[in-house]
């Protein structure tokens, strides 16, 4: 969501600001902050005290902070920072020129609001440099979340569920499409809690099949477990445009914890549902996010998040230690009593189960031909070509360049942790 964000504050900047290869030559700064764990707050806060010499060096420089950072801190980061001149808001985003120029005129300013709808103009230029890939465009839907989770921030920082007018999502992957974007990856923070008076989830999924012309590919992310319906598993067994993916986070593999945190389901509520799913959609991949060391997380809780690993053999794991966030429930309520060493341990643990199971899962490939969308030059190697395939596996494979955006068959050579070495068939 934060990259889509950056995306859209350089497309409100562009005509009046161009990119620069570097800080110092910038006459504006702006960093676009995630409070998700406490980690990406200390980023920005150590980032900004790195630059407060090139304000010192060039006092015209406007250096401005938003995102969900800005959202929780507000006119307080601009006490704590003196080189700071401007805070803003996730709502904020397209009045950023404006902002600029009061930020200008010496008003160090923060503007802070949430905007009852969301709704906002989209252009079809579309970003094509290191940060944002233009084979495959994100496009918001949905921003905020009324789930009760009770270590999550997201709740603060971005408000209630606001969902976009579908026209208005249609007409901006139409838009990025025409321009070459092949595939499209939704977004939410509950993605799946998507509705408008008369559009659910699924109705979007299935009006962009029927009206957007051009489109490879529809992915989405992030779902709370409950939100994912009948419907939507039945879209993805019938779909040839939507992805054969699912990102729904556990969190924990304990009742217990799941309790405390809020998640409104059980450690067997889940399991029976992504075993639903497996049965009704071949191939399709499920992965999660897990958080270690919650408050009360005993020994035997943390045992069962790593059976559930272990033998749901999810297809991707992202795994964070528990972070106490300002304001949030379990802050507020718990006890952060777990040892930041035993938080470490446990992550690691946990890391070192999913790698064993990622391997094996990508080890059924070797021998297979898979469909992939090309997304360009891989990173380490420009020689080999790098893509996905519908069920989110990345695949490298030598390649020229101008098969950037094609779905091709590909041979698997070789299984590795979190990719697959293969040749076109
Ligand atoms: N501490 C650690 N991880 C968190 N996440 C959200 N809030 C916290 C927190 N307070 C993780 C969850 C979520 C992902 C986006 O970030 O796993 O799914
Ligand atoms: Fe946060 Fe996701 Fe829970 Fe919403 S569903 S409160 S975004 S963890």
């Amino acid at each position: 969501m934060n990259l889509y964000d950056s995306e859209r504050l350089y497309k409100s900047l562009s005509g009046q600001y161009e990119p620069t290869s570097s800080e110092e030559e910038a006459d504006l700064i702006l960093y676009n902050t995630c409070s998700v764990r406490g980690k990406s707050e200390q980023k920005i806060r150590s980032t900004l005290g790195e630059i407060k010499d090139l304000k010192k060096k060039k006092p015209h420089l406007v250096i401005g902070v938003g995102g969900c950072v800005a959202t929780q801190e507000g006119k307080k980061l601009l006490n704590k920072v003196s080189h700071l001149d401007l805070v803003f808001g996730v709502d904020q985003i397209e009045e950023i020129l404006l902002l600029i120029e009061k930020a200008k005129k010496k008003e160090r300013l923060s503007q802070i609001s949430f905007k009852e709808e969301y709704s906002f103009y989209a252009t079809n230029t579309i970003v094509d440099n290191k940060n944002f890939s233009k084979v495959s465009s994100y496009v918001s839907i949905i921003q905020g979340c009324e789930k009760p989770c009770t270590f999550c921030i997201v709740p603060t920082t971005r408000g209630f569920e606001k969902s976009r007018n579908p026209q208005e999502v249609i007409n901006e992957i139409q838009s990025l499409v025409d321009a070459g974007t092949k595939e499209i990856i939704l977004l939410g923070q509950n993605v799946n809690a998507y509705r408008t008076k008369n559009t659910s989830f699924e109705d979007l999924i299935t009006l962009i099949e029927k009206k957007v012309t051009g489109l490879k590919r529809l992915r989405y992310i992030t779902s709370h477990p409950n939100d994912v319906s009948k419907e939507i598993v039945q879209i993805h067994k019938e779909s040839s445009l939507l992805a054969k993916h699912i990102h729904m986070p556990i969190q924990a593999g304990s009742t217990r914890i799941l309790k405390r945190m809020a998640r409104l389901y059980s450690k067997e509520e889940y399991l029976e549902k992504v075993e639903s799913i497996r049965s009704q959609v071949k191939n399709i991949s499920i992965s999660s996010d897990i958080i270690v060391g919650f408050p009360g997380e005993r020994d035997v809780d943390f045992e069962e998040t790593l059976d559930v690993v272990r033998k749901n053999q999810f297809d991707q794991v992202y795994a964070f230690k528990y972070s106490p966030r300002p304001g949030t429930p379990s802050k507020e309520k718990l006890n952060d009593d777990i040892p930041e060493e035993v938080k470490d341990e446990r992550l690691q643990k946990v890391l070192d189960v999913v790698d064993q199971v990622m391997l094996q899962g990508n080890k059924l490939y070797e021998g297979k031909e898979v469909e992939v969308l090309v997304e360009g030059a891989s990173k380490t190697n420009p020689h080999m070509l790098t893509g996905r395939t519908s069920n989110n596996r990345i695949i490298n494979f030598p390649g020229d360049i101008s098969l950037k955006g094609e779905l091709l068959p590909i041979q698997i050579k070789k299984a590795l942790v979190y990719s697959l070495e293969g040749s076109l068939s």
